[in-house]
Formats: structure tokens, C-alpha cells, sequence
């Protein structure tokens, strides 16, 4: 079907084919006039940071019997039309008065046959526009201006960083794909390499001017900054590339201010890394494979810790996009053995005294009761009890710090019989010790 067509065109536009050789025999000697006068630039567009040259590539041709007499670099004005056809003002000019002071002494021209390559040093922005070559000859119509031209646009330092994602609506999330773009005002020349920092450091992989991650992570949380490499140039101010993500690395530590010793307070504090900072927390306490909530805070506190307080512990971080729980933290709390026999001293102590008390009590009554009952009855019974007591009043006042001794007294006066033993410190020591043992 197709080679079919074809023939068929072919073959019909007879007429057509002799008009068609009758134009180009035609246009023959004017193309032949335009071939000798031509000017070619390159690149078409320029990109260059302030204060940097630039070069501006030309070359150009013109009949072989003209006399070259001018040749300038120009650019129209703001207001004139930019197509070459306005001179505007003059960026080089082989009459040098006639250059424009904003360019005198910032360019070199090339001044070579069919070289027309002109270097404009220290651009700044007021030298964004476009650029033509015009030639003329000794002939009056001799008068050629390249059309086209260059425009050069002027990237304006410092170097900031934009950063883009597909959503274009709220914060980025993990698994967004985030691009990061390293730019200049008005444009960004593609000269490189790059150079990319996170935090200060230098991301060595990264050496174009845009930087893309398919699939953010936590990790990539952090500020950005970009610049050139090896340049002097100042880098760009830091942006932060708030990656949202749900609590990590959960974990409890403990602050106490000695020992977790029984009676010492002590706090458990639930920390995570997330963003944004977690809000919600919940504390667990697993004890006898049970398990309860014991708080809603960051940070769970014992003022007075007890061994009711043994077990293990957990928590949870909880933010907007997630939550995670910590390790398990097993708490015990230690019994100092000091404070131990300083409690089972102080009961012996307290007891001693309460036996000591109701004895008291009792030879009173004994006191009292016995003259009247026993008035007839010898009396050297009364003056053992007598004796009793008051050795007992002796040494409760010499020896109130040691209770020792006052216990060996008692345990003896079972027996009236027998006379209370001395006050051998040595011997009720020994009992004294055996019953802090014992507690
Ligand atoms: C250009 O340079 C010449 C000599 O180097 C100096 O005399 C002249 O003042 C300069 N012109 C401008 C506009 O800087
Ligand atoms: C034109 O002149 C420039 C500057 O002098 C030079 O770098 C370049 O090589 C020249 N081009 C040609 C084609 O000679
Ligand atoms: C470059 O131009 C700026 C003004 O645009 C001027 O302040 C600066 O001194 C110039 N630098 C050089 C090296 O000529
Ligand atoms: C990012 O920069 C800001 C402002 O300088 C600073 O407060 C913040 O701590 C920085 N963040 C990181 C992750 O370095
Ligand atoms: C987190 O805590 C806030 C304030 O206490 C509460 O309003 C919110 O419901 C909690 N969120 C969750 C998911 O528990
Ligand atoms: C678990 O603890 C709760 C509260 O502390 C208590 O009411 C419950 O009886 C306990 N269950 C078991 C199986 O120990």
C-alpha cells in the first residue's frame, strides 16, 4: 500500500517539478551573495556566575573583495527591539571611543581574521541580555550583523537549596522520593562539579548541582547546604530536610542519684528519637507474668523505692506516624545490709526497753503487795527484789546505751535464790549479738 503511493506521487506533479528547478536556478546567485557574508555563534545561550568571564565564540565570513573597516560587539538597550536590528550601546568597538564605559577595559577581542570570539571579564547582572556582531566594509552597502546573537544571563551568587518531592502538600515522609536542588539566581550554570554537605560534612557522591533520593529514611533527616567544588565560592545557606518518622532507637534509662537502694528515689525516663518528638508514652511494669500500665508520662518516678518496685519495666514512644517500645529494663532494688542490722539493733533495742517497762511495772506491784501479804515472812526476799531493782536502776542509768546489760539482769531474778551476776559486759554481749542474729 505505501510503495504504491509513492509511485503515484511520483509520477503525477510533472508541471510542479519544472517550477521547482526554475526557483532554485533562481535563488542560485542570491545564496551565493548571502554564503559570503555569515557570522556564527556559539553557544546561543550562556550561563555564567557574577563576577566570573565569559566567552562569547564567533567567527564570521564576508566577500573576499570587500576591505573589513569595523567591527563591534553591541547590545541593544532594554526598550529597543532585541533582534539585532537597534546597536544599542557598545561592548567592544574596533573605534575604541566608541566603546561604553560600562565595558572599557573588561573585554578582549580576538582581532583575528574571521575570529570575531570576544571575552567579557567581571559580569555582573546589569550585563544580562543579548550580544550581536555587526562587520562593515569599505562598500556602503557592505554592512553585516550576525543574527541570532548570544544572551548572556548572569546566575547571582550565593547558591541556595530548594528541595521538591511529588506531593506537593505536607510534610515528607519516609519512603517519599525528595529531590534537592542546588541553584543560583536567574540560573544555575552547569559547571561542576558540585559539591553537597549534610551537616557540615561532604556527601562525596554527590557532585551535580541536583540531588535526588528515591526513598527517604530517617537517616536523611539533617540540613543541606551546597556550593561549587573547589571554589571559593560561599555555600549555600542550610536547609533542613524535615523527614517525619515514627519514634526509633526507644530505650529506657535510669537516673538515680545513688544506688537503687530501698528508700532512694529514682526515675525511668523514656527516650526516643523522632520526629516529630513523641508525645504520647505509656509505661508498662511485667511482674508474676502480668502485665499493667503504670503511667502516661516521659518519664516514670519511685519516690521511695521498695521492693515492691522489683520487676521489669517497658515503655512505648508513640508521634503522629507511628510508635515503637523500648527494651525490657529489669529493676531490682537492693536491701543494704547495714541499714538491715541497724533495724533488727533498733527492735531489740525497743523490746528490751517494753520488757524492761512491764518487769518494772510488775516489782512495783510486788513492792506494794508483798509487806502486807507477806509482813510475817522473813525478810530477805524483800531485799533480794530490793537488790534486783536496783541494780536494775543502776544500770539503766550508768549503761542506758548499752541495753546488754540490763537484759543479762533480767533473764537471772527467776530464781530469787540466786543473786544477779555482775554486770559482765562480756557475757551479755554475747547474748545481745545472738539475738541481733537471730532477728
Ligand atoms: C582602562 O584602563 C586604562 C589603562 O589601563 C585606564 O587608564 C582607564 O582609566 C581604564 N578605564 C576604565 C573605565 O576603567
Ligand atoms: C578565536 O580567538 C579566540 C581568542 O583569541 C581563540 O581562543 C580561538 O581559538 C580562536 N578561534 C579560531 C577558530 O581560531
Ligand atoms: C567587578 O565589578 C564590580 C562591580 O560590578 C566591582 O565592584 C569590582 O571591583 C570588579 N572587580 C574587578 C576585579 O574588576
Ligand atoms: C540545623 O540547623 C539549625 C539552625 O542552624 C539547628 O538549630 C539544628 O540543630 C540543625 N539540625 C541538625 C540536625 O544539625
Ligand atoms: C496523645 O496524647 C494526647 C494528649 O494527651 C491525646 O489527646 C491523644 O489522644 C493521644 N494520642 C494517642 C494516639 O493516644
Ligand atoms: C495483675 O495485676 C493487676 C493489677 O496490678 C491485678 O489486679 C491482677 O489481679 C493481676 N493478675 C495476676 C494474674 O496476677
Amino acid at each position: 500500500m505505501h510503495l504504491k503511493k509513492q509511485v503515484i506521487s511520483w509520477t503525477k506533479p510533472l508541471k510542479g517539478q519544472h517550477m521547482f528547478f526554475i526557483s532554485i536556478l533562481l535563488q542560485l546567485p542570491l545564496s551565493a551573495v548571502l554564503a559570503s557574508w555569515s557570522v556564527s555563534y556559539k553557544p546561543g545561550y550562556i550561563c555564567v556566575f557574577e563576577r566570573s568571564s565569559v566567552d562569547f565564540t564567533c567567527s564570521f565570513k564576508y566577500p573576499s573583495s570587500h576591505t573589513l573597516k569595523t567591527t563591534k560587539w553591541f547590545k541593544p538597550k532594554e526598550y529597543q527591539k532585541q533582534d539585532g536590528s537597534h546597536e544599542g550601546i557598545f561592548v567592544y568597538n574596533s573605534k575604541a571611543a566608541e566603546i561604553d564605559k560600562l565595558y572599557k577595559n573588561r573585554t578582549v577581542y580576538a582581532k583575528q581574521d574571521q575570529n570575531c570570539s570576544l571575552q567579557l571579564q567581571n559580569v555582573s547582572k546589569s550585563d544580562i541580555g543579548n550580544y550581536f556582531f555587526r562587520l562593515e566594509t569599505n562598500y556602503y552597502h557592505g554592512k553585516y550583523t550576525g543574527l541570532g546573537g548570544i544572551y548572556l544571563n548572569v546566575a547571582v551568587l550565593p547558591f541556595r537549596v530548594t528541595v521538591t518531592k511529588q506531593k506537593v502538600n505536607g510534610p515528607i515522609h519516609e519512603g517519599d522520593s525528595v529531590t534537592l536542588k542546588c541553584s543560583t539566581e536567574n540560573c544555575t550554570p552547569q559547571q561542576g562539579p558540585f559539591a553537597w554537605f549534610k551537616n557540615q560534612l561532604l556527601l562525596p557522591q554527590a557532585t551535580g548541582n541536583v540531588l535526588r533520593i528515591a526513598s527517604v529514611s530517617h537517616n536523611d533527616f539533617g540540613n543541606y547546604s551546597c556550593g561549587l567544588k573547589n571554589s571559593s565560592t560561599t555555600s549555600a545557606d542550610e536547609i533542613l530536610l524535615d523527614v517525619r518518622y515514627s519514634p526509633k532507637n526507644v530505650e529506657i534509662t535510669i537516673s538515680t542519684s545513688a544506688k537503687i537502694e530501698q528508700g532512694n528515689s529514682l526515675t525511668l525516663i523514656c527516650n526516643s528519637n523522632a520526629n516529630p518528638a513523641a508525645t504520647n508514652y505509656t509505661w508498662f511494669k511485667i511482674r508474676d507474668a502480668n502485665i499493667s500500665f503504670i503511667g502516661f508520662d516521659s518519664e516514670f518516678s519511685i519516690k521511695a523505692a521498695s521492693q515492691k518496685d522489683d520487676g521489669q519495666y517497658f515503655c512505648t514512644a508513640k508521634n503522629d506516624m507511628g510508635s515503637q517500645n523500648s527494651m525490657i529494663v529489669a529493676l531490682k532494688v537492693e536491701v543494704p545490709s547495714h541499714r538491715h542490722f541497724f533495724l533488727t539493733a533498733t527492735a531489740v533495742f525497743f523490746f528490751v526497753i517494753a520488757v524492761l517497762l512491764v518487769l518494772f511495772g510488775l516489782s512495783i506491784r510486788r513492792k506494794r503487795i508483798t509487806p502486807k501479804q507477806q509482813s510475817t515472812e522473813q525478810t530477805p526476799a524483800v531485799t533480794v527484789t530490793e537488790e534486783i531493782y536496783e541494780n536494775l536502776r543502776k544500770s539503766l542509768e550508768s549503761e542506758e546505751s548499752h541495753t546488754s546489760p540490763i537484759y543479762a539482769d533480767l533473764k537471772l531474778p527467776s530464781s530469787t535464790s540466786e543473786r544477779p551476776c555482775s554486770n559482765s559486759q562480756e557475757g551479755s554481749a554475747v547474748i545481745y549479738s545472738l539475738l541481733s542474729y537471730k532477728e
